[in-house]
């Protein structure tokens, strides 16, 4: 079931051209909730067909039928179910997006998994649950993506990352290895597919407020400690979710036409200034519990 904060803004002035996707096609992985949602509405608000993908058929379904209506491309948003660490159901939804919609101009990896945990108390199968649904659920898409569209056709492809492995932080050891990998893996791939037409980025957020990511890694943390955390961002407020799907709009837009192999961190230079220790962060919360 969608979150009810899964909603098309009441309200949107698009600072791009109302048309700046027109006629192209978009998969977003994670499309039916927080960031990867407003994603897809706003590529649907600049013309763009949009196909929302995860493991929950009826939360990307729900997800596709609030865009409706306020999508101007020419065709419903479509709903697909897929678990990105198969590759088999990879392969699947993308063959089913391009039946339907025909080839697939961009793709946004937004599926991923977290928890807080100190990397002491982790197991190897919770280490391993992240790095399979980021890491290798990212590869998998992209691979189905370039074998149905993009290896004739070329592309855009985003995945969205995060900022805290850059100075390493607690209780993410799991996620900002993973993270690390994917921006890595984008780097090789639009070396190895730069001459197919293919342009592949990574998008890292900082935190975000009324997502789910954010209501994982500290949310919940009292207000004062909330309120500190926001002093020490240089821009002084946390993101929105259309923060970052403005920053997704203009990567994959041709306006980033010679931006490849790059990471744009859209956090309000949070990760250069923002404690990367537990106390600040999470307080007297217990990091480690099952969230
Ligand atoms: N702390 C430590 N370990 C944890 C944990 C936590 N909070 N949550 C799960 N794990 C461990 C489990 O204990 C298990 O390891 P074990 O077999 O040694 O016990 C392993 O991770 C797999 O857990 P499981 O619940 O079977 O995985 P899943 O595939 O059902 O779910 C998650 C994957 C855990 C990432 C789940 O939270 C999820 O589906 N998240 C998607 C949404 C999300 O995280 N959004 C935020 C994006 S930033
Ligand atoms: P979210 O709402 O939980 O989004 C994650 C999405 O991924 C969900 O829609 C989920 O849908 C899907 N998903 C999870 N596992 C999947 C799997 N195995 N296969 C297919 N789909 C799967 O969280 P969010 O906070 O918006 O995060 C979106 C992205 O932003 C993530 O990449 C996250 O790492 C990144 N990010 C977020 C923040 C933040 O502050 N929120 C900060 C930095 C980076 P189903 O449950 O239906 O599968």
């Amino acid at each position: 079931m969608a979150d009810p904060s899964d909603v098309p803004l009441a309200s949107y002035a698009s600072p791009f051209a109302p048309q700046l996707l027109r006629g192209k096609v978009a998969f977003i992985s994670g499309g039916g909730s927080g960031i990867g949602f407003r994603i897809a509405e706003v590529f649907a608000r600049h013309g763009c067909a949009v196909i929302l993908a995860s493991r929950s058929l009826a939360r990307v379904q729900e997800a596709a039928s609030r865009i409706v209506a306020v999508s101007t491309a020419g065709s419903q948003p479509m709903a697909l179910q897929l678990d990105v660490r198969d590759a088999a159901a990879c392969a699947a939804a993308m063959t089913k997006a391009v039946a339907a919609l025909g080839p697939v101009d961009i793709l946004v990896n937004s599926a991923a998994g977290n928890f807080l945990s100190p990397a002491a108390a982790m197991s190897a199968s919770g280490f391993k649950v992240v790095v399979d649904i980021d890491l290798l659920g990212t590869f998998n898409t992209i691979k189905a993506w370039f074998d149905a569209s993009a290896s004739t056709r070329g592309g855009v492809c985003l995945s969205i990352t995060m900022a805290r492995q850059i100075r390493g932080q607690v209780l993410q050891a799991h996620a900002g290895a993973a993270k690390a990998a994917i921006e890595a893996l984008t780097r090789h791939l639009a070396v190895e597919w730069g001459p197919l037409g293919i342009r592949l980025n990574c998008l890292a957020p900082g935190p975000i407020a009324d997502t789910e990511g954010f209501r994982r890694l500290g949310g919940g943390a009292p207000a004062e400690v909330l309120a500190r955390a926001t002093r020490q961002i240089p821009l002084q407020r946390m993101g929105t979710r259309t923060d970052i799907a403005e920053s997704a709009l203009f990567l994959v837009s041709d306006a980033a036409a010679y931006v490849t192999g790059t990471t744009l961190i859209a956090d309000g230079g949070a990760w250069m200034t923002e404690d990367n220790g537990a106390e600040l962060l999470f307080g007297d919360q217990q990091p480690g519990s099952k969230l």
